[in-house]
């Protein structure tokens, strides 16, 4: 449904990965590598979906990945994943590159509310960003890692023909696309509200705000920005987009409260190795209470009973959420969530198990 309604554009940029796409593909094939043994004749009767996630509970152990610019497939996207999100009980993360400010998405009753920074320029920007987290009561700041630089994806090139004009063909392809014209048409292109009060000048268009962040990129990020960040802020702290066990346990030495093993759905380093590999490794490694979180290429209830099985504390999901925003808004992030949490419930009554956390690699053995 959502690949019907979004011009091209739009859905290479939900679905596509960067370079060779290599990342993106191995990610679903790692799925493939392990198979359940399951149990039988044991009481399914009941089962509990519960999961504590970075010590609260949540109703389902997955949340919503933290995804940029959620406006081009959803008007007011970022609202309608955390109303969906809190609705369900489970936690969204919100991106520094979301079309909604932090305060805004705060309000949603009831929500768990994570917000995910990325570095741009000095340290003020991010000092006051973390401010602006504190005051709307945001739990946790992930600080997202894999990007020093932009990943390489091609499909951007072919799709804009400078900066975020998209091409002669891109937009006729947007005409062919009416109900998601009709929302533009109607509300506008949205902006990063978040990034707009850094911007120089009157101009606070997308553009002019991109174009700022692209000139304010950080590469120069190290651990020693991480300490800094680690002293102003007294919430949870973790790292998302890890791909070592190196830097696993400098994440623990750091005194942050978690990881998330990521190679961003395969939209940064092409042939970065895929997170659910990794698992197994990451939680032999790990201490008790360290949170193991894992994302990149989760699409199904299975996929996401492997990776709790090797020992994540819990999952983001990505795309399989987008999907369903760009599908339907807020009923359709509900829908993809109540999708999923029917597969992760059939897949362990399946197992002959009866709750998330009676999970571990014996279901393999
Ligand atoms: C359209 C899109 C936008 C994204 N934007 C961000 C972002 O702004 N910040 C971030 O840390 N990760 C971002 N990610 C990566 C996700 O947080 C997550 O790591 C990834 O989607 C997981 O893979 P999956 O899509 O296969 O679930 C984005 C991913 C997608 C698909």
């Amino acid at each position: 449904m959502a690949l019907h309604r979004l011009p091209r554009v739009n859905a290479e940029y939900l679905e596509g990965g960067a370079e060779d796409e290599r990342s993106l593909v191995a990610n679903r094939q790692a799925f493939d590598e392990i198979e359940f043994q399951p149990r039988v004749l044991r009481d399914v009767s009941h089962i509990d979906l519960q999961r504590t996630i970075l010590g609260a509970t949540s109703s389902l152990p997955f949340a919503i990945a933290p995804t940029g610019f959620n406006g081009l497939l959803w008007h007011r996207g970022d609202l309608a994943l955390a109303r969906a999100a809190a609705f369900k009980g489970i936690a969204f993360a919100q991106s520094t590159v979301s079309n909604a400010t932090i305060a805004d998405v705060a309000v949603t009753p009831g929500l768990r509310h994570w917000f995910q920074l990325y570095l741009y320029a000095e340290d003020p920007v991010w000092e006051r960003l973390l401010q602006q987290a504190a005051t709307a009561g945001c739990e946790a700041i992930m600080l997202t890692v894999d990007s020093p630089v932009l990943g390489n994806r091609e499909w951007d090139r072919r799709n804009y023909q400078s900066g975020f004009t998209p091409t002669f063909a891109s937009k006729l392809d947007m005409l062919h696309h009416c109900r998601w014209m009709w929302q533009v048409l109607r509300h506008g292109i949205p902006s990063f509200p978040n990034l707009e009060q850094f911007v120089p000048g009157q101009d606070r268009s997308l553009y002019a705000v991109a174009r700022w962040a692209l000139a304010n990129q950080r590469p120069q990020t190290d651990w020693t920005t991480v300490a800094r960040i680690r002293k102003v802020w007294p919430g949870k702290l973790i790292l998302k987009g890890v791909a070592n066990m190196a830097d696993v346990r400098a994440a623990m030495d750091a005194g942050l409260d978690g990881v998330v093993l990521s190679n961003h759905g395969g939209r940064q380093l092409d042939r970065s190795a895929v997170p659910l590999r990794l698992v197994r490794q990451a939680r032999a490694t790990v201490s008790s209470g360290f949170a193991l979180l894992v994302d990149s290429g989760f699409r199904r209830g299975t996929d996401i009973v492997q990776a709790l099985a090797l020992g994540a504390d819990a999952v983001l999901l990505g795309r399989a959420m987008l999907y369903g925003l760009a599908a339907g808004g807020e009923a359709g992030v509900q829908r993809a969530i109540d999708i999923l949490a029917a597969e992760i419930s059939r897949t362990l009554a399946l197992l002959g198990l009866r709750s998330v956390d009676e999970l571990s690699p014996e279901v393999f053995a």
